[in-house]
């Protein structure tokens, strides 16, 4: 969908990161953060085909697939670190990473390690993106934006995946609290909260393929027709440009006026 919109320069000479973005909502918003003219979008995951074929896709004279794994505090400072180095700043920081965990994880049957597994990549990734960039975007005297992904799951609650719940209301505090720490420094925070989109997440803990997900939640929403990645990707970039210069601490549901009632 994406692709078929005329381009703009919204994020002209900007470099932003992309954590997980090698696959759906992040690689969607790194195809339309190129398309606005970015300078550099660098690609942070562990999947390294994927990330190494987006690249190509991009061009690598403005892109980069950096191997990155957000549980690990080290990967990301050195993943900020090259970054400044090759593009001499950071503008954009979109803490994107997460993951779902396939069993069920209700109240009565919850698993503490797998618990503790997603609290690593969606809580603990999540703050560590923003510890870095914050600290490269204060250090460089940069004015950035940074995104973080939360979900409306977090405003909601759900039948399952309590874990997932409850990280995403995590990502939401840290959010929250980083917006008020780092406005002095007129870096922004804010967050999307998508509601139910056809990626790889959801169709493996679903074990049904992309069009039977859309398929399940086409009559969720508020708003006719079918939620994809590039609904979410069109919310990131208007809260990384300078649309949204003055908005920051606020989480911007995508969700088609999703009826939250599974
Ligand atoms: N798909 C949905 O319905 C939905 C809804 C709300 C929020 N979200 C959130 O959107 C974000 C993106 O998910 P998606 O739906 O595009 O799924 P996805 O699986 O397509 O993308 C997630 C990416 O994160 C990467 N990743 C996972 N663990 C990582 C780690 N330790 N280090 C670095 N990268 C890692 C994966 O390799 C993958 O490329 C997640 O935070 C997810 O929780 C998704």
């Amino acid at each position: 969908m994406a692709n078929t919109k005329v381009s703009s320069n919204k994020l002209q000479d900007k470099v932003a990161i992309i954590t997980g973005g090698a696959s759906g909502i992040g690689e969607a918003t790194a195809l339309l953060f190129a398309q606005n003219g970015a300078r550099a979008v660098v690609i942070a995951d562990v999947q390294d085909q994927k990330g190494q074929q987006l690249v190509e896709s991009i061009g690598s004279h403005r892109s980069t697939y950096i191997h990155c794994d957000v549980t690990d505090e080290n990967q990301l400072k050195s993943t900020i670190e090259a970054t400044v180095h090759k593009y001499s700043q950071i503008d954009v920081m979109f803490c994107n990473a997460g993951i779902l965990n396939a069993c069920s994880q209700d109240v009565m049957d919850f698993d503490m390690a797998a618990y503790e597994k997603l609290f690593a990549v969606n809580v603990g990734g999540v703050a560590a993106s923003v510890k870095h960039a914050a600290r490269a975007m204060v250090e460089g005297g940069v004015k950035g934006s940074i995104i973080c992904t939360a979900s409306i799951a977090a405003r909601n609650g759900a039948n399952r995946a309590v874990d997932y719940v409850m990280s995403k209301c995590a990502v939401l505090g840290l959010m929250k609290s980083a917006s008020m720490q780092l406005g002095k420094y007129g870096i922004r925070v804010n967050s999307v909260s998508p509601g139910p989109v056809g990626t790889p997440l959801l169709c493996e803990v679903f074990g049904m393929g992309k069009e039977e997900v859309e398929k399940v939640f086409e009559s969720k929403y508020w708003l006719e027709g079918v939620m994809k990645v590039e609904h979410v990707a069109d919310a990131v970039l208007f809260l990384a440009c300078d649309d949204s210069v003055f908005v920051t601490g606020h989480d911007l549901a995508v969700d088609g006026g999703f009826k939250f009632d599974y």
